[in-house]
């Protein structure tokens, strides 16, 4: 489900607060794109409203629209729609971005389902392979999610390199360990192979202290 609205002094607007509170019942479980139109206020604040309001939703990436980025408005809803996997019916229809061939997983953390899109190498095609899979992933330095795949992923033929940025996920090879990069930028490593990277703001679902559960699936 789409729900959109406008912010009102910082907060969703008041009578699709109401409208929620009315049917968080019929909202439970649903997959929910939120998005939300402001003169320039963020949409965190409202996001966290809706969580509270219909705590069983299941809220997906988000949209926020301001007169500031008014000129980008067509690429923009256009790449979120493609974040959500709500592509032409062309793409539904040869299948090419579903199934085996899709590059893009699901990310699930507690409540928010985030995406990411992966590379199309030996590695990151092996890690597709093992989907599903519900992983814990330790803290690395307050900069990293890590865990380690096991049987360690195939990487003969797969590119070496990578400046890891916050966003990416990416296999260190001396250790074995997939590695999200929530924090700071890693530098460059030639003992990284890249797998792929989280869509939009996603990332900001990792950016916790501690140790963090998730689901990870194909698109
Ligand atoms: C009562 C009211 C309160 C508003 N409060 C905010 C606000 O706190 N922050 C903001 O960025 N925009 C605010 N706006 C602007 C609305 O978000 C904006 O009108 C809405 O997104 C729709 O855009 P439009 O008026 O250009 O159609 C407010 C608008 C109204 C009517």
């Amino acid at each position: 489900m789409f729900i959109g609205y406008p912010i009102w002094y910082g907060h969703m607007a008041a009578p699709m607060q109401s409208f929620l509170h009315a049917h968080a019942g019929k909202l439970s479980g649903k997959k929910i794109a939120l998005f939300a139109t402001s003169g320039s206020s963020g949409i965190s604040t409202s996001v966290d409203e809706v969580r509270g309001l219909c705590p069983d939703a299941i809220l997906t990436e988000t949209l926020h629209l301001t007169s500031a980025t008014m000129s980008q408005y067509g690429n923009r809803v256009a790449d979120w729609l493609a974040l959500l996997g709500v592509g032409n019916s062309q793409d539904n229809e040869d299948g090419n971005q579903q199934g085996q061939n899709s590059l893009k997983i699901n990310i699930t953390i507690g409540e928010r389902v985030i995406t990411a899109t992966m590379e199309d190498n030996v590695t990151a095609r092996d890690f597709l392979s093992r989907l599903p899979l519900e992983v814990t992933l330790n803290d690395y330095a307050g900069a990293e999610k890590i865990f380690y795949p096991n049987p360690a992923l195939a990487t003969d033929g797969a590119p070496r390199g990578n400046a890891s940025s916050r966003g990416d996920i990416d296999l260190y090879v001396p250790w074995g360990n997939i590695a999200f990069f929530y924090g700071g930028d890693g530098g460059y490593s030639n003992s990284m192979i890249h797998l792929g990277r989280i869509d939009g703001d996603g990332v900001e679902a990792l950016d916790v202290s501690g140790n963090i559960s998730m689901r990870i699936e194909r698109q």
